[in-house]
């Protein structure tokens, strides 16, 4: 599909933000393996979840709606199938670390572009742990007992990390993984909230063999990362008043929210709540004012990894130079994001030019409607799209269908509040 997007001169109104992608493939997993049936409300509707709950279906695994009938921790069966992660890499990754430990073996594929992204970050580590694993093609599991480990993360990543921690609950003695920066702690948060022996010390996380997990009862906050497409959004267009309902902001996934206001865009918190230990608030956005060149370095990138694309959409209307770095790991995500967002940009008129591990971006442009390329990757199409909002003339997307990973409703939102 190709969307045509609009100059907006103001946005407005209230949206539901979909529910976490992050929080919703754990709680499916987590949930397969608790002693007993998990509820899990609000649930991503996003095709990367629908990939997480089709292959615990191929486990022996019942997933209706938002129930999610437990197996205990040994109660998965081997797939006849090759197990199908589609475009999520979260899906391959967190299953790779439980199936690695348990008696039999699992294949995992994807699409195209999954097929392409690096999985030795998690087949290495689980084969210090003494689990079958190799790749590729990505099979794990069917040894016997493994053996937990120290392990330094050279790259900050939680699905690495959440592999690891997974595949330690079946492991003897203490599985820990010493992050170079803390990555989002959903799979600790809900660990700890089933009853598993969970130890955090600072960047350090570390689980003990579990026998049993407790099922989970819990509401699935919306997802920071879409939030984020509508702070920017809101922050640039002329006229904007947006409320943003039941937004996750566990520290460990708002720091971009944090870059936002401290550049001089303006977001509310409000009603702060609690969701299964996991914070949420309403976000309020309204346009940004006397904006200052952003800067993000060091392990800046890794606590907003998922926020980056719609953050050069930002700094293109900022005065001054923004220097985003440390953000390698952008070229290994659902494509090469520095390099797509750089094409997007600069056919509308951007002055962005990608560096070894990020972006130097010169403004403000004004920039043109164009016809850009998504490159499939569900976050470019969306951060394109509010690149759109604030071009002159129409833009048209090409591949914007992917936006379906994530956020299904994205463009219905955007109308919406258009
Ligand atoms: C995710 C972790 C991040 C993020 C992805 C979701 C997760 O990936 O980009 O969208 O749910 O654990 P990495 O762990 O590869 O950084």
């Amino acid at each position: 599909m190709i969307a045509t997007v609009r100059s907006a001169r103001k946005l407005e109104g209230e949206i539901t933000i979909p529910g976490d992608k992050s929080i919703s493939h754990r709680a499916l997993i987590l949930g397969a393996i608790a002693s007993g049936n998990s509820r899990a409300r609000g649930l991503s509707a996003g095709a990367d979840v629908k990939s997480t709950a089709a292959c615990l279906r191929e486990l022996g695994v019942d997933v209706d709606g938002s129930e999610i009938s437990g197996r205990g921790m040994r109660g998965l069966r081997a797939s006849p199938n090759r197990l199908d992660c589609g475009n999520s890499g979260t899906t391959m990754r967190l299953l790779a670390g439980l199936l690695a430990a348990q008696d039999f073996e699992s294949e995992l594929i994807g699409d195209e572009s999954l097929s392409r992204r690096p999985m030795d970050r998690v087949v290495e580590p689980l084969g210090r742990m003494h689990a079958r694993a190799s790749w590729p093609p990505l099979r794990v599991g069917g040894k016997g007992r493994l053996e937990g480990i120290e392990y330094s993360a050279p790259v900050p990543s939680a699905q690495v990390k959440s592999a690891i921690l997974l595949a330690g609950l079946y492991a003897s003695g203490e599985t820990a993984v010493l992050e170079p920066v803390k990555t989002r702690d959903h799979t600790e948060v809900m660990l700890r909230a089933m009853g598993a022996d969970v130890q955090i010390d600072g960047t350090r996380v570390a689980v003990g063999r579990t026998e049993r997990l407790e099922p989970i009862d819990t509401t699935v906050p919306g997802d920071f990362s879409a939030a984020a497409f509508w702070l920017v959004a809101g922050g640039l267009v002329e006229a904007a008043d947006i409320r943003l309902l039941g937004v996750g902001v566990n520290p460990t996934r708002s720091a971009f929210a944090d870059l936002l206001v401290s550049a001089g865009f303006r977001v509310g918190r409000v009603r702060p709540r609690l969701e299964a230990g996991e914070a949420v608030v309403d976000l309020e956005v309204t346009p940004a004012r006397n904006l200052r060149p952003v800067r993000v370095e060091g392990g800046m990138a890794a606590e907003m990894i998922d926020e980056l694309p719609v953050l050069a959409v930002a700094a293109t209307q900022i005065a001054g130079t923004s220097v985003i770095s440390g953000a390698g790991e952008l070229r290994v995500k659902e494509s090469d994001r520095l390099a797509a967002m750089e094409a997007g940009l600069s056919a509308m008129g951007a002055d962005i030019v990608t560096q070894d591990d990020g972006w130097v971006i010169n403004g403000p442009r004004r920039l043109e409607g164009a016809h850009v390329e998504s490159a499939g990757d569900h976050r470019v199409a969306m951060a394109l799209a509010i690149a759109a909002l604030i071009a002159d003339g129409k833009t048209e997307i090409e591949d914007a269908d992917c936006v379906e990973i994530s956020y299904p409703n994205f463009f219905d939102h955007l109308e919406y509040l258009c």
